[in-house]
């Protein structure tokens, strides 16, 4: 884990919609992330959720209406001190009510005088009917806390409590947990730019059944994708065949092949300001695909010819534009460094990041990797630890060495 996810003071505002009763869950997890949570309920939320569970489940006292101006604490005023304390308030849910207020600067309850002290970020997760989202007031009030620097969650599409389908569902716990850590990420440096990264493996198919693959599963390439939205940037991920991953924030493009890879990143190449090719393109595809399962019969061997894919990075290269970053990443296992400049140089890359896949705690599949980034300013010490803290690491290096103009 990063430091600056260590240790973070979260203020959990739950407002009085349905989805209050996801509170404890998030609470929970917000605990489990690391961070101590102080928890403010709305009078209405407590129709939705028992003061008494999230106290159990927080270990501590949570803040109710009626501590508001309570002297409870001595001379301490809980607004103030509450505000004054926390890192980062999360407003989930935020109703179409406690919008309206923040948005006029109401300060008559404990969460709207809370609001009006906050000096941290803010960020809202506004839940709730589907037609209440898209009223004008709503959707008015929505460009005003904007407009105030408040952070504003996407709510999530699907069936509603009410009954409706619709936009208006809380995200999950690991949205609002990954929206907070966007909130609190102290480097903005990729703030308005266009990063576009490669992930996983690519498939080759043979016959309708049959490919050729790797058993890349995209996480480095996810954990640089969520660095790199952590910043600030918009992020668009150009996913092969991998298992789940947790997408929430990316513009996702699944491909299968190298071809459909190779297309969907060079029409997206010129708007972006930093390409990161961290998937695990297939050298070589079948020369003819068969459309009927190859059938085994009473033949001992079967030949396949193969034919070159096209070098995504090195046509990345060859159109790079002034200023635009290009990083590539290179699975080694001999000659690691020598094989990682060779690379850098023919696909005019800026950075390669290489790691010896021989090695027990690097390269595919594994939560972990141990690498070396390369630039033109030289090689790098070893990076290790988790993909997350690897991907946090190469980013400041990156970021360091090429700042975007
Ligand atoms: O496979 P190789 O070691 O050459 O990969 C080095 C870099 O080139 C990686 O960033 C990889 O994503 C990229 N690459 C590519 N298209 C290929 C092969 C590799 O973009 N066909």
């Amino acid at each position: 884990m990063p430091a600056w996810k260590s240790r973070r003071k979260v203020l959990l505002g739950i407002t009085g919609g349905i989805s209050a009763y996801k509170g404890p869950d998030l609470l929970r997890a917000l605990m489990k992330a690391g961070c101590e949570v102080e928890v403010v309920l709305t009078e209405e939320a407590e129709h939705f959720v028992s003061p008494l569970v999230l106290s159990t489940l927080a270990g501590r006292r949570i803040w109710q209406q009626r501590d508001f101006l309570s002297g409870d604490r001595g001379w301490e005023i809980p607004h103030i001190t509450l505000a004054d304390w926390a890192d980062v308030v999360l407003i989930a849910p935020c109703t179409a009510e406690t919008m309206a207020n923040a948005a006029a600067g109401r300060g008559k309850d404990l969460l709207g005088s809370l609001l009006l002290a906050a000096r941290s970020p803010v960020v809202l997760f506004p839940a709730m009917n589907v037609n209440m989202l898209a009223h004008p007031a709503t959707a008015r009030n929505r460009e005003i806390l904007h407009e105030m620097g408040y952070i504003l969650a996407e709510p999530d599409t699907g069936s509603l409590a009410c009954g409706y389908e619709g936009k208006g569902r809380l995200p999950s716990v690991e949205a609002i947990l990954d929206e907070m850590w966007r909130a609190l990420c102290p480097d903005r440096r990729l703030e308005g730019r266009n990063v576009l990264v490669t992930a996983g493996p690519t498939r080759e198919f043979i016959d309708p059944v049959r490919f050729i693959g790797n058993p890349s599963t995209g996480k480095m390439g996810w954990a640089m994708a969520r660095s790199a939205w952590y910043r600030g940037a918009s992020v668009t991920l150009v996913l092969g065949p991998v298992p789940p991953l947790d997408v929430h924030g990316f513009t996702v493009i699944p491909v299968v092949s190298a071809e459909e890879m190779k297309d969907e990143v060079l029409s997206r190449a010129e708007s972006m300001d930093v390409i990161v090719k961290s998937a695990a393109v297939g050298d070589f595809r079948s020369a003819s695909f068969s459309r009927d399962k190859i059938k085994r019969g009473d033949r001992e061997e079967l030949q396949i010819d193969l034919v070159q894919n096209p070098d995504i990075a090195s046509l990345l290269g060859e159109r790079k534009r002034p200023g635009q970053i290009l990083i590539g990443f290179a699975a080694e296992s001999s000659d690691l460094l020598e094989n990682a400049v060779a690379k850098m140089k023919k696909k005019n890359l800026d950075f390669i990041v290489a790691n010896d896949i021989t090695a027990p705690d690097s390269g595919f599949a594994g939560d972990t990797n141990r690498v070396k980034i390369l630039g033109k300013e030289g090689v790098s010490g070893e990076i290790s630890g988790t993909k997350e803290d690897v991907a946090e690491d190469l980013w400041g290096r990156i970021l360091d060495e090429a700042p975007l103009s």
